[in-house]
């Protein structure tokens, strides 16, 4: 077809959230030009929705071994050592930065940073910024920088379709979709030398979720078509908190940050039972795996939609002060936390697993890195730590950025004409979401995970129009199979995967990570 047109770069960062932007400002300077392409606008990623804030050992007593600890107990024996020790001794330093760069987060009346305590914390470790609106502050802060930065290009409303790679299977070219930005409208190639995949996380593959819209797995999807390896899948972190807003609510849902519970708010069902008492020694602050189980647990048993959230005694002041958005969000659904019980259900979170890096942020493809959610470092293992997430982007994009520059080859000619892939129909997503949510969800089994293999085979079988809709869905689609099949190879339950019919932990058999590449096209 008609190739569109062509610019040049010599590295192109793809997505704004802090993973992103992180590696585009400190490249800078490092490595000729650099672009950062976004599918929406410069903040409509993820980060801009974190709630609780970002994990470090900041406070007075507490070390980088105890933050070790602790994301290694919730990452349920599947996390890589290595990858977690740089996270947790780097962490410090790279929040510093952050707060140098301009990020204002909270402090407490003794000038000191203000830290609270998330699940699976046994320490307040939890950095935040206007009480629960840390990540936007965080984007806010890292977009002013990008702003003030000319020498860094951005590309807003530019899907990142398909990477293009030379004779010895490097990256050379990235194909874009561009909506809106004029002369760059449509399908076009960028010329580059390295991409950064900072593309972020998969939550629209269930009907219910926490994620923007743009979380599509479009990163993910993209590495998979290019050849690269996609590791542990199957561990997708359902929050166990977010705020249920009835049987047809679909997409994105309110979260109601672990902070809440943090500072003192508990579980209790519909007589009013606190029924995280006695599941585990943190109780409602147990990891997030062991919460998101009991409630659904809970919901079975009394057979209910959702389980209450009680946090009354929390106060008005309190309220208003440390939670305002959270208060704002659950007012305009109609519930007053100060008053009333919250309705809370667990939903889809945060893909733990991702692009296979090393602590490099290298994939396995030459000239292709990965950082953020999109990744799977090795930090999280089956089941990501409270607040772990956008401390794993601020570290491995300063990572990607000490060993990128080092290692960029000449620019290079692709192998094959760039093509665009063959497109599933838009339409398909409701049907492919209900499939996820039923049968891949929080509880699995082989039986259901068959059924959705095949029923995700047929919706992949309905042809469509390029376009926006239509490569999401794809990618969508290629994802929830992939994903599928890693939950289906998986026969024990581990972290936030969570098998019927293998229900227990199996050290013995652990398998280790399970990778995902594509042969004849299929995962
Ligand atoms: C939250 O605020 O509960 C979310 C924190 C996280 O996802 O790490």
């Amino acid at each position: 077809g008609d190739p569109g047109w062509t610019r040049e770069a010599d590295v192109v960062v793809v997505g704004s959230g802090i993973a992103g932007l992180t590696a585009a400002l400190r490249l800078r300077g490092q490595v000729g030009k650099i672009l950062v392409v976004t599918k929406d606008v410069l903040s409509a990623g993820s980060t801009q929705w974190a709630q609780g804030g970002i994990a470090a050992a900041l406070g007075p007593g507490d070390t980088p071994h105890e933050h070790e600890v602790d994301t290694l107990v919730a990452g349920a024996g599947a996390c890589d050592l290595e990858a977690v020790r740089v996270l947790v001794n780097e962490g410090p330093d790279a929040v510093r930065e952050l707060i140098a760069l301009g990020a204002n987060f909270d402090h407490a009346a003794d000038g000191e940073l203000s830290l609270t305590r998330e699940g699976g914390h046994h320490r307040d470790r939890i950095a935040h910024a206007g009480g629960d609106a840390t990540g936007a502050e965080i984007q806010r802060a890292l977009v002013a920088a990008i702003e003030a930065a000319p020498d860094v290009e951005v590309i807003q409303h530019a899907l990142a379709v398909d990477l293009q790679l030379g004779a010895a299977g490097e990256v050379c070219g990235l194909t874009l979709h561009v909506m809106g930005e004029g002369q760059r409208d449509g399908v076009g190639q960028v010329r580059c030398r390295a991409v950064v995949l900072a593309s972020g996380g998969l939550g629209q593959v269930f009907s219910q979720t926490t994620n923007p819209s743009v979380s599509t797995g479009d990163g993910m999807a993209l590495a998979l078509r290019a050849g690269a390896v996609l590791r542990d899948l199957e561990f997708v972190q359902f929050h166990p908190t977010v705020m249920y807003l009835g049987p047809d609510s679909t997409g994105q849902q309110p979260l109601i940050s672990e902070a809440v519970r943090g500072e003192g708010a508990f579980l209790v069902d519909f007589e009013g039972n606190r029924f995280m008492q006695g599941v585990h020694e943190l109780a409602d602050l147990a990891p997030r795996d062991v919460v998101a189980k009991a409630i659904t647990r809970r919901m079975h048993e009394e057979g209910k939609p959702h389980m209450w959230l009680d946090a009354r005694h929390l106060g008005r002041e309190f309220w208003e002060k440390r939670f305002p958005t959270i208060l704002a969000t659950a007012r305009s659904h109609g519930v007053d936390p100060v008053t009333e019980l919250i309705p809370v259900a667990p939903a889809c979170h945060y893909a733990s697993g991702g692009v296979a890096t090393d602590l490099w942020g290298r994939s396995t493809i030459t000239g292709l890195y990965a950082t953020g959610e999109v990744a799977c470092s090795g930090v999280h293992g089956a089941n990501r730590l409270a607040s772990n997430s956008l401390l794993e982007g601020l570290v491995f994009s300063r990572r990607i950025a000490q060993v990128l520059p080092g290692e960029l080859g000449a620019q290079t000619e692709p192998v094959a004409d760039p093509r665009t892939p063959g497109v599933i129909d838009g339409k398909v997503r409701t049907a492919m979401q209900a499939t996820m949510t039923e049968q891949v969800g929080v509880l699995r089994s082989a039986s259901g995970l068959d059924l959705a293999l095949t029923s995700l085979g047929e919706l992949a079988a309905v042809d469509g129009v390029e376009g926006t809709s239509s490569w999401e869905t794809t990618n969508l689609v290629s994802i929830s199979a992939a994903l599928a099949t890693a939950a289906r190879l998986r026969e024990e339950t581990r972290g936030s995967h969570w098998r019927e019919d293998f229900g227990e932990r199996d050290d013995a058999a652990f398998a280790g990570h399970f990778d995902v590449v594509l042969t004849d096209g299929v995962p």
